[in-house]
């Protein structure tokens, strides 16, 4: 017991001196509290190590509002307007640090240092092969033990509506080789869009597949099954049974994965597919048509009922459409809402699952002296 106090006592200093050193750095006398920043953050929590997890809240001129926090560079809420000007919050989440940490299927969550999953944690480069963190029997999946989801990001900017966030991964860091120093800056604009710019160096040849890990619902509540969705993708990359590419990209025509003409995502999930099977419902690597490295539009996806629209725009080649199909109703989440089975689907933009392991996919390594780019826009309005 009194073991158990004096640990209570150190941690309770450890985190009370973690935030006023945090202050210190940001500001000088008297200018935060224990519960606010300078810059208008909020303390959001206190990481299991103690440090501080700060909440920063962006708007624009329409009234909309996007909240970040530094665990995990993870966008916590997202407000925006429907049809009727009403705001409503169109991700899931937790209200409560502890939510992220102790039981998150990923909400909101800057995703890497390679989103989604690479075969078995084991990849060669530069004829050595390398074992990655497995997490996700028998494969690593989003970056390992310990991804970026899970790490506390260093504020670099902040202004009304942008933050700057950085993170230097160290060398060995979940198995992978190199220094990688990441900058993820969230903007949200006047066109009620939450711009994410992603930059990443290394000293070492590296594999690098940044992502974003938002589960949207633009009704706000429900399942998913009734949002349409286009995609602008001829050919998706099919998987094994562990959801990993067979390295085959295959013509979407004639398949439940066309979405070349806009369709609800219940309309076909439950056929008789393989595919479907594999993935639970839609957990898949799209082909992107547009050109890799320019900004295009990947996906449009409408609600009926609310009339909200939201638009996937990016420079990745692939983009990783999941129907939520793991959530199972034993998360309650934000307003005590329980999560059941599709009640939100990811948009993922990024290279394809296990590039690593499969030269005809675009390649994932970043060499020292170049620089990592990738830049995706969730981009709202309605109709
Ligand atoms: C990605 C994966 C899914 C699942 C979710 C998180 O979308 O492809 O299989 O792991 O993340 O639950």
């Amino acid at each position: 017991m009194k073991n158990n106090n004096t640990k209570i006592a150190l941690a309770t200093l450890a985190a009370a001196t973690a935030i006023f050193t945090g202050c210190a750095s940001h500001c000088g006398h008297h200018c935060c509290s224990l519960s606010a920043r300078h810059d208008g953050a909020k303390l959001f929590g206190t990481a299991p190590d103690g440090a501080p997890v700060w909440l920063y809240t962006l708007h624009n001129k329409n009234g909309a509002t996007a909240r970040i926090i530094t665990y995990g560079g993870i966008i916590q809420s997202l407000e925006m307007p429907d049809k009727n000007g009403k705001f409503g919050d169109v991700v899931l989440g937790y209200n409560y640090l502890d939510g992220y940490v102790t039981n998150s299927p990923y909400f909101g969550a800057l995703i890497g240092r390679y989103g989604n999953r690479i075969a078995k944690g084991h990849f060669t480069l530069d004829g050595v092969t390398y074992t990655i963190a497995t997490n996700n029997f028998p494969n690593t999946l989003h970056g390992g033990v310990k991804g970026f989801d899970k790490v506390i990001w260093h504020v670099d900017a902040s202004s009304p509506n942008s933050l700057s966030l950085s993170y230097a991964s160290h060398d060995g860091e979940e198995g992978y080789p190199g220094n990688l120093n990441v900058k993820a800056v969230y903007t949200l604009t006047d066109e009620n869009a939450i711009k994410l710019e992603y930059t990443a160096t290394s000293d070492k040849d590296t594999v690098v597949n940044l992502t974003q890990h938002s589960y949207f619902n633009l009704a706000g509540r429900g399942d998913i099954l009734s949002h349409i969705v286009y995609l602008d993708a001829d050919k998706f990359t099919p998987v094994d049974s562990t959801l990993i590419p067979t390295g085959e990209l295959r013509p979407v025509d004639g398949t439940p994965f066309d979405f070349r003409t806009a369709t609800a995502i219940g309309a076909r999930i439950g056929q008789d597919d393989e595919q479907l099977k594999f993935g639970k419902g839609y957990d898949h690597n799209w082909v992107i048509n547009h050109p890799m490295g320019e900004l295009g539009l990947d996906a449009r996806v409408t609600e009926p009922t609310t009339g909200r629209v939201l638009e996937v725009w990016s420079t990745e080649p692939g983009l990783q459409f999941y129907s939520g199909n793991f959530l199972d109703g034993t998360i309650q989440g934000k307003g005590g809402r329980v999560y059941q089975f599709r009640n939100g689907f990811c948009m993922e933009p990024q290279h394809f699952p296990d590039s690593p392991n499969h030269d005809n996919f675009p390649s994932v390594v970043l060499h020292p002296g170049q620089t990592y780019h990738n830049t995706i826009v969730y981009k709202f309005s309605d109709q």
